[in-house]
């Protein structure tokens, strides 16, 4: 029978704003010492629940697809699962020397997948959700900003893959808030109309009441402006 407080540690998780939670960790490409190591650097700190097994297969397999695409968007991308090295080693080259999907064969796993027997890490990112699992890490996505800043995190059931289109989205969406204080709408991409920074007192409220050039509002809170996606893809996107 666990204590509340060792139910706590297995269930606390890091909130958007925190520091993401440090860690010494062995991987499939090394020692990390996270986030030290990304400094300056975005992070996509994700888990799976179990090597050799189908969906997380379908989920590396695409995210080793992708990596170059998330590089190019100064982002590194860092895997783990409660299994050992050896069991990570063996099921990496599996997928490269024998796994299709959708497409996608011969696929490298190139970034670290750390190994988390004792599910330390696992438990300082309350990927352990005992509801769900109490052996196997939830799908969870941490986005880290390059300051070791947690700015978002997606959580998975075990049944369901990740949408890799949102993971971009999203991580692009952050990086554009950011370069260019704004915000964005719902199901934003780059090229759509971004939101501008509430009203924050009775006088801009009133001027945002007259129509300008650069802003459309539909009511004092509500307004947006154009953002080029040419502007925004070379601000983010390295070439
Ligand atoms: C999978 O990756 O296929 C999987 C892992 C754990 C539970 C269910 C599915």
């Amino acid at each position: 029978m666990e204590t509340i407080q060792e139910q706590e540690k297995i269930i606390g998780m890091p909130r958007i704003g925190d520091n993401a939670p440090a860690f010494n960790a062995i991987t499939t490409q090394g020692e990390i010492n996270f986030p030290e190591d990304y400094s300056g650097e975005w992070v996509i700190l994700f888990s799976h629940p179990a090597d050799f097994t189908p969906v997380c297969t379908s989920e590396f397999m695409t995210f080793a697809h992708l990596e170059d695409k998330f590089a190019k968007a100064n982002c590194k991308l860092v895997g783990l699962s409660i299994d050992g090295l050896y069991s990570h080693i063996a099921w990496l080259r599996t997928i490269k020397e024998k796994i299709k999907f959708k497409g996608m064969k011969d696929i490298e796993v190139k970034f670290p997948l750390i190994e988390d027997i004792s599910m330390e890490v696992a438990k300082k990112y309350g990927m352990i959700q005992p509801g769900e699992s109490k052996t196997q890490a939830v799908r969870a996505v941490f986005f880290i900003d390059p300051k070791g800043i947690i700015r978002a995190l997606i959580y998975y059931p075990l049944s369901l893959g990740r949408n890799f289109d949102e993971i971009y989205r999203a991580l692009i969406a952050m990086q554009a808030a950011d370069k260019f204080a704004i915000a964005t709408p719902a199901d934003w991409y780059p090229g759509d109309d971004v939101i501008v920074s509430p009203a924050g007192s009775c006088g801009v409220a009133e001027e945002r009441m007259t129509a300008t050039d650069e802003l459309e509002c539909e009511d004092w809170f509500f307004c947006t402006k154009k953002l080029d996606k040419e502007e925004v893809l070379k601000a983010i996107i390295k070439t």
